[in-house]
């Protein structure tokens, strides 16, 4: 593998473990003002520090993301529906490769959609991104997007869309966790890291969601709500951490959450009796 690209994903993927905390803070750009990203940089900077990249759009980038965070930028590219749409897979690539590299990210991300109406478009855009990166040493991420149809997160679909996005020849895939989720890893030569979805009942499950997903072969996450959206989001992406690339159980990082939790408090408490 060519040095630049070599050096991106290992900024990313972290070697002493082989495996990846990402933030993903890229909601906005279909969803816009998601609950508790309202402002970006308020969520994303208490946070930053403990992330091995963040997804965001070159507008949360320019914004809200200070470069001088030594934090790697996964930058997403595609874009064009908003959830105001029934059919959220009418996606185009929405910043240029020469725009990716002026803003020193380390990965593009694009979603695609197979099995919809743009499945075709957002595969073909997907290998025009990879050859443009092949040629500029710039990773590419594949998001497997589902978009409303979440009944659609099963082992067979996923599998599916990972390994054609494989096969187009992207270098990371963003998928989602589901049963059997060893059989998406086995079908998609390339790392593949899941996102969280909308938020879970407990902390506990969120770190079975990570842990399992390990255990099947994930190198990692690329975390949103679960994190930002807890009451706690630095005692959540810490317990992660640990999960990840500690090899925590799930007791353990419970008990990280809950001692970062506690002192948390403890430092609002003494800082309301100032
Ligand atoms: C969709 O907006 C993006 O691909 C998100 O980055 C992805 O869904 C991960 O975020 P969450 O963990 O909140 O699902």
């Amino acid at each position: 593998m060519d040095w630049g690209m070599n050096n991106r994903i290992s900024r990313m993927i972290k070697p002493s473990t082989g495996r990846s905390v990402m933030l993903a803070c890229d909601h906005g750009y279909f969803m816009g003002p998601t609950h508790k990203l309202e402002n970006p940089r308020r969520t994303i900077a208490p946070l930053a520090p403990y992330a091995d990249a963040l997804s965001v759009t070159r507008g949360i980038l320019r914004t809200s993301v200070d470069p001088k965070w030594d934090v790697p930028i996964l930058l997403r590219v595609s874009g064009g529906a908003s959830i105001l749409k029934e059919d959220l897979s009418d996606e185009e690539i929405t910043t240029s490769m020469k725009e990716a590299l002026r803003l020193n990210v380390s990965a593009v991300a694009l979603s695609i959609f197979v099995g919809t109406d743009h499945e075709k478009q957002s595969l073909i855009n997907l290998a025009k991104l990879v050859d443009e990166g092949e040629e500029l040493g710039m990773p590419v991420m594949a998001i497997t997007a589902v978009g409303k149809e979440l009944e659609k997160r099963d082992a067979k679909y996923l599998a599916l869309a990972c390994r054609l996005a494989a096969e187009i020849g992207v270098h990371i895939v963003k998928t989602y966790y589901c049963e059997e989720f060893s059989k998406v890893v086995n079908g998609a030569p390339v790392p593949l890291v899941v996102a969280g979805g909308p938020k879970l009942k407990t902390e506990e499950d969120v770190f079975n969601l990570v842990h399992n997903a390990l255990e099947a072969g994930a190198v990692g996450v690329d975390m949103g709500r679960n994190i930002w959206q807890s009451e706690y989001p630095v005692a959540m992406i810490r317990a992660i951490r640990a999960i990840v690339h500690e090899k925590a159980n799930v007791k353990e990082a419970v008990s990280i959450f809950d001692d970062e939790k506690a002192e948390k408090s403890k430092r609002v408490e003494s800082a309301t009796r100032l």
